[in-house]
């Protein structure tokens, strides 16, 4: 079996949670490189997945070994454009995570250089190999819904600002806060089960108020803590976000926040059609209300693990030729919401693609 020579360059959280575990099922690559600008990083995980041949702190090591074939951007937000760039250049096939990079611009460059070398490249918005979302996509595909046309969405959450000061919240180095974070997989997958809807408009307000003062932010534990400096960080980004999407098909509207002073996670998304409608428990299964009979029902499937499909996939288009649904072709108009959702913020008025 030809096996596709891979080099994995940041070892986090991602990284340890979801690659690597999925690598160690896929028989056909070998990883020959961890790589992390901090060494015992790469280290730990050599150690913890013992298929990782070797392990460097420069990423170009990588990039100009011939062998390797491919290679996983899995880095935060802000190095993505340039590790991707580079690696494009140096003749390899790119896995990058979400989002894309921090701005709707640069993503399109990075899409223009795959274009150029002939390389794919995917991004990692792994909602999109959800078993659930697949089923919603081929229900709505089927007429399931009838007309489809409203979607809500809500990704809130009661304390969930991620390493406060660090990389996540500086928007330099994130892009954005909440929306580019975590609205980006909800706001993808519902593009993504609506199929190829048309942007037409688009309002939006963001708010940063959960964590004015760093020092007065009141949690329990924080995800990414290890990349927080609340003593001399920044923290400039939306922790709350709310705005409706029109488009030729259904409108779209959501809440999201990353903190708030009401006690509940809510993670959903309602899909509501004239014959049926759908509630998405986020990450889990739906539920299907058939406008017909009344009947709710809540289909039993099984859930195979995302992240091990849609690393499949990526090394499958690899030898294929053949794009598939992460490639950045596909993600580009996702990236492009994102971009006018934060400008009608900033602008505080509706905007017109
Ligand atoms: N698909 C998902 O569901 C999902 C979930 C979590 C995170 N992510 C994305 O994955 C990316 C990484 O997030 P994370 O939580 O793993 O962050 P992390 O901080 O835990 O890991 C990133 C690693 O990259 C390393 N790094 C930074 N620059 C580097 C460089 N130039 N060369 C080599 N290593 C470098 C850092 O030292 C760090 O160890 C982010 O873009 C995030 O948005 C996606």
């Amino acid at each position: 079996m030809k096996k596709t020579v891979i080099a994995v360059i940041g070892c986090g959280r991602i990284a340890n949670n979801a690659h690597f575990p999925a690598f160690a099922k896929m028989e056909n690559l070998r990883v020959k490189y961890a790589c992390d600008v901090i060494k015992e990083k790469a280290e730990a995980a050599k150690e913890k997945f013992d298929f990782v041949e070797q392990v460097i702190t420069d990423y170009k090591v990588a990039l100009e070994d011939s062998e390797v074939e491919a290679v996983y951007v899995l880095t935060p937000n802000y190095a993505h454009y340039t590790v991707t760039m580079d690696a494009l250049r140096a003749g390899k096939h790119v896995f990058c995570e979400k989002p894309i990079t921090v701005n709707y611009e640069l993503s399109c460059e990075m899409a223009e250089e795959a274009k150029k070398q002939n390389k794919m490249l995917n991004i990692g918005v792994c909602n999109r190999y959800h078993k659930s979302v697949e089923m919603l996509e081929e229900m709505n595909r089927e007429g399931k819904f009838g007309k489809l046309y409203h979607v809500y969405c809500s990704f809130r959450s009661f304390r969930s600002i991620p390493g406060l000061g660090g990389a996540f919240t500086t928007k330099a180095q994130s892009g954005g806060g909440v929306l580019i974070d975590w609205g980006v997989h909800f706001l993808d997958l519902i593009l993504y089960i609506m199929g190829g809807a048309k942007l037409e408009s688009v309002t939006c307000d963001a708010y940063s108020e959960m964590a004015k003062n760093m020092k007065d932010y009141k949690y329990t534990s924080m995800w990414a803590e290890d990349t927080a400096d609340i003593e001399n960080g920044t923290n400039d980004v939306d922790d709350f976000i709310t705005g409706h999407i029109r488009t030729d098909k259904a409108s779209i509207s959501f809440n999201g926040a990353w903190a708030q002073n009401i006690k509940h996670d809510d993670m959903f998304i309602d899909f509501m059609g004239d014959k049926g409608g759908a509630r998405l428990i986020y990450g889990k299964k739906f539920e299907f209300c058939d406008g017909s009979t009344l009947d709710l029902t809540t289909p039993d499937y099984e859930i195979p693990g995302m992240y091990l499909r849609e690393d499949r996939a990526f090394i499958e288009a690899i030898n294929s030729g053949i794009k598939d649904r992460n490639n950045i072709e596909n993600i580009l108009e996702s990236a492009k919401l994102l971009d006018y959702l934060y400008k009608s913020a900033d602008a505080k008025k509706e905007i017109r693609f």
